[in-house]
C-alpha cells in the first residue's frame, strides 16, 4: 500500500527538479541551441562554453550568459532579450559588428536556452 504514495512523491520531486534547472523559467531546447549556435557560425565570432570555434574572437565570450545584467551594453539580460539581439542586433544597435544572421525564432529561443544554462 505504501508503494504508489512513495512513487507518486518521487514524481513531484523530479517534476520539481525539472522547474530548478531553467531558472527564470528559461524555455526553450538548450541541446538544440547547442547545435544551432555551432550550425550559424556564431563561434566565429564568440568564444561559446562546450561549442568549440575558433580562439580568435570579435564578440565577447558567451559564457556565464545567466548573470549578466545587460547584453551588448544596452539591454536588460533577459530571455526575451537575448532573443531578440540574437535574431537583429543590427535594431538594437545599428553600429554593432554583429551581422543579422537570419536566425529563426525557434532557433534563437533554443539558443538563449542554452547560453542561459551554461
Ligand atoms: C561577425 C562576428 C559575429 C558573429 C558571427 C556573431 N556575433 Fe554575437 N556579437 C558580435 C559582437 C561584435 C558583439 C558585441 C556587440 C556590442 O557589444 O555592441 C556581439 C554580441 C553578442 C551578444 C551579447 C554579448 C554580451 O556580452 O553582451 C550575444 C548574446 C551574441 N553576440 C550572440 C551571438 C549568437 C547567438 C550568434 C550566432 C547566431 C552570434 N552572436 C554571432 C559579433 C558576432
Amino acid at each position: 500500500m505504501k508503494r504508489p504514495i512513495l512513487v507518486a512523491a518521487l514524481l513531484l520531486l523530479a517534476g520539481c527538479g525539472d522547474e530548478h534547472r531553467a531558472p527564470g523559467g528559461v524555455r526553450g531546447d538548450p541541446a538544440r541551441g547547442k547545435i544551432a549556435l555551432a550550425q550559424y557560425g556564431c563561434r566565429a565570432c564568440h568564444i561559446i562554453p562546450g561549442v568549440t570555434g575558433s580562439k580568435v574572437y570579435v564578440g565577447r565570450p558567451l559564457d556565464d550568459m545567466a548573470r549578466r545584467r545587460i547584453i551588448a551594453g544596452t539591454l536588460p539580460n533577459d530571455q526575451a532579450n537575448l532573443v531578440r539581439w540574437i535574431r537583429n542586433p543590427q535594431a538594437v544597435d545599428p553600429r554593432t559588428a554583429m551581422p543579422v544572421l537570419g536566425v529563426s525564432e525557434r532557433d534563437a529561443l533554443d539558443m538563449s536556452a542554452y547560453l542561459l544554462a551554461h
